[in-house]
């Protein structure tokens, strides 16, 4: 099944085979762009060598960049907002080469049939251009088709770090790239690869976890989400982003600065990205942040020379939303500004809107030699590489047998698993939960009968709402369904009516959408008074009080925590809110494990593991229902027979070379208590050279190889794990490992 519907290329060349040698005019039927039918005659001229699928991809790129003018290769740079284009046909009177939706972007009515037709109308209109250049559609499915009502919305990343499963995050990916190629688009500003160092941070919930190792093991989602090929069935482009320390700034200030040595940098923050470049990501989003109070938008050397000189990235780079407009904290863009941005290794930018201004700046810019010609021919010749991968040429149209697909019921039950396996058993005291299914419920709170609240920012608009913003099941629906008499689940927002006769109640609780710096929490980082009025009416009715905090990270919730029996963290699950009353119903026993270290209060943060902080839940932390898993916050826990081994090392082969490999060691504390110094230890086949190492030191012990913690991973949180990784030459024959601690 092609990726998409054939288009102009692919007519074209059933035209010249048709009359191919043939001395007789033929009227073949055939639409290109919607012309009427066209007569063709032996005279066709012969195909350019780009239109030719059989030719490598550089070929088909060197042979159209021989063909472009300078504003072509400027219009490939640009990217606009679908709804700034002032007429459709300006995307070809530019040459755009790139359009979007910003979150909540979305034609009317919010359809997958209305975005396929969107789609394939832009599509038309850029075939018409004279060199026939498709367009490369990006959106923001972040957690699933997120701006498309009835898509299927899976957790947002920080409950997909609290899994710990690649394997899922990928079929999440898969998934997801077949309801956006439902729509015709062909690429996702996803994953985000943030570290998110400080939970004041408004786009906390989209990263999935504080330590590199967590969101360096997710970018499996870039292989679900571009498949065995750009041109498969149902792949996309992804996006790694934001590049880089997003996550890192002073305060958690969205936007803001992020202060660190650049080796600190490079140990926190570029190790996912480093991972995403080896997965093959077909391109990387420039963050808004600033390093040591320099743009990233302007940082020639951490894109250039880091990104695609050290890391060999070929893809190319984006920016972020006008980020452009920032260089200068003023208002707007300027020539300087476009020519900064474009020097130091942006090859398209998101306008999104002044998209003509655009244009003439940067062609004044390349015609006044301030921007090399080969800076606009590297860009292009990246942009228009992923354009060739992806089968633009050939399948330009939405391939409209993945639309049906959108919110399918397979999809959703995926949704449902990681909606399950997110689920992070904090505290459960006397065992108070599984619920019984026979028991009788008092369910309360904001978020337990909300699909817009449950689901959190980036859902059908940019900030997400609350209310029915889309199809999907509610926590509370999920719960009635799960009861054996549903009658017997009661529910009132506000807790009243709550009395002694019930046997448990259940507050869903936490925060309200939000997204970007409209979710800052640089104060209070509580629950707000609407919640802590329904917590106090259940607490006073003198029944076990079971707390489910929907949030975007962990909440200041110390001071309340002694007044509950149980607190499960079910973070943003999307549609799927059946998958919290599995686990609330014992169906399915809580596997999740913080991605983020649980603050005592929130003049804590930014909290880490291995800051020595005294957190309320260490990373890692998370119970489940047959009484294993690390013991209350504080307990000491059983340290363990110091002869038995603590700790459990993993030993995987990355990746392969002639003469070379590349390992990676996950280290795992197998107790409930922190674990001081662990080492692993493994003796190679044969002879081995380490090359280069990260996030352990290795050493030699005769012919024993020695791995030990690189300072901020050397204590590992009871159940905690981490990863240190290293490339060396010699066999990959995985040896036995050993691993000792404390
Ligand atoms: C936003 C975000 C970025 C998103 C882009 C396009 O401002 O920073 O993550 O991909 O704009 O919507």
């Amino acid at each position: 099944m092609p990726a998409r519907a054939p288009g102009r290329t692919a007519v074209r060349d059933r035209l010249r085979r048709l009359t191919a040698g043939a001395a007789v005019s033929l009227m073949v039927a055939c639409t290109l762009n919607g012309t009427a039918p066209a007569a063709a005659s032996a005279d066709v001229p012969p195909a350019p060598a780009y239109e030719d699928p059989a030719l490598p991809v550089d070929d088909r790129v060197e042979d159209l960049l021989s063909r472009m003018s300078l504003d072509d290769k400027i219009g490939q740079m640009t990217q606009v907002d679908r709804g700034a284009l002032e007429n459709r046909s300006d995307l070809a009177a530019y040459r755009i080469g790139s359009v979007l939706s910003g979150g909540g972007s979305a034609p009317t009515p919010n359809t997958p049939q209305a975005w396929a037709e969107m789609y394939d109308s832009f599509q038309r209109t850029a075939l018409s251009t004279p060199l026939g250049i498709p367009v490369i559609y990006g959106v923001d499915a972040v957690h699933g088709h997120n701006n498309v009502r009835g898509a299927t919305i899976f957790p947002h990343n920080i409950g997909l770090g609290a899994t710990r499963d690649p394997g899922l995050v990928e079929r999440i990916g898969r998934a997801t790239a077949e309801e956006v190629s439902g729509t015709g688009i062909d690429w996702t500003f996803a994953p985000c690869l943030c570290v998110a160092r400080d939970d004041r941070w408004g786009r906390t919930y989209e990263s999935f976890g504080e330590t590199p190792e967590i969101p360096s093991a997710m970018t499996t989602l870039i292989d679900g989400l571009q498949g065995a090929s750009l041109d498969a069935p149902g792949s996309i482009l992804a996006t790694a982003k934001h590049y880089i320390g997003d996550g890192g700034t002073t305060g958690g200030d969205d936007q803001g600065d992020t202060r660190l040595s650049e080796a600190e940098l490079r140990e926190v923050h570029l190790p996912p990205f480093r991972e995403a470049v080896e997965r093959g990501v077909g391109s990387v989003m420039v963050s808004y942040s600033s390093w040591n109070g320099v743009k990233m938008h302007g940082h020639r050397y951490l894109i250039t020379d880091v990104l695609k000189g050290e890391l060999g990235f070929t893809g190319f780079v984006v920016s972020d939303w006008a980020g452009v407009d920032q260089l200068d904290g003023r208002q707007g863009f300027t020539a300087a500004e476009v020519r900064d941005a474009v020097n130091a290794g942006i090859d398209m930018v998101m306008v999104p809107h002044d998209y003509r201004r655009f244009i003439e700046l940067l062609r004044g810019e390349v015609r006044a030699g301030r921007v090399p010609m080969e800076r606009i021919d590297d860009a292009n010749r990246r942009i228009l590489a992923k354009k060739f991968e992806l089968g633009l040429f050939e399948n330009p149209y939405t391939d409209r047998s993945y639309t049906a697909g959108i919110g399918s019921a397979e999809h959703r039950e995926l949704a449902r698993e990681a909606v399950r396996k997110s689920q992070t058993l904090l505290k459960n005291d006397g065992g108070v939960l599984p619920l019984d299914t026979s028991a009788k419920v008092f369910v309360a709170g904001k978020n337990a009968d909300d699909i817009g609240n449950q689901s959190g920012g980036w859902t059908i608009t940019w900030q997400g709402g609350s209310g029915d913003v889309t199809p999907g099941t509610t926590v509370l629906e999920g719960m009635r369904a799960a009861a054996s008499d549903p009658s017997r689940v009661v529910y009132d927002r506000y807790g009243n009516g709550i009395d002694g006769s019930y046997d448990v109640a259940v507050a869903v609780v936490g925060e309200t959408p939000y997204a970007e710096m409209e979710g800052d929490r640089p104060g209070s980082m509580g629950l707000d008074q609407e919640d802590l009025a329904t917590l106090s009416r259940l607490r006073a009715a003198g029944v076990p009080v079971v707390v489910v905090l929907v949030s975007g990270r962990p909440l200041d919730i110390a001071g309340q925590l002694g007044g509950w029996d149980a607190l499960l963290a079910a973070w943003l699950p999307g549609t799927e809110g059946a998958g919290v009353a599995d686990v609330l119903y014992g169906d399915h026993a809580p596997t999740g494990k913080l991605p983020m270290t649980w603050m005592r209060s929130a003049g804590q943060q930014p909290i880490n593991d291995g800051d020595g902080k005294e957190a309320l839940f260490p990373l890692g932390h998370g119970l489940t229902y047959d009484g294993t898993g690390p013991d209350e916050p504080g307990d000491p826990g059983d340290p363990g027979d110091p002869g038995q081994e603590r700790c459990t090392a993993h030993y995987r082969i990355v990746s392969q070379w002639s003469g070379g490999f590349q390992a990676e060691v996950t280290v795992r504390n197998d107790t409930s208590a922190p674990l001081d110094g662990w080492q692993v230890r493994w003796t190679p086949s044969g002879a081995l050279t380490i090359g280069s190492a990260w996030n352990a030191v290795l050493t030699r012990a005769g012919d024993t190889v020695v791995a030990t913690g690189s300072g901020w991973n050397a204590r590992l949180a009871p159940g905690g794990s981490t990863a240190f990784g290293f490339t060396a030459t010699g066999s990959p024959a995985v040896p036995a490992v050993s691993c000792s601690g404390g």
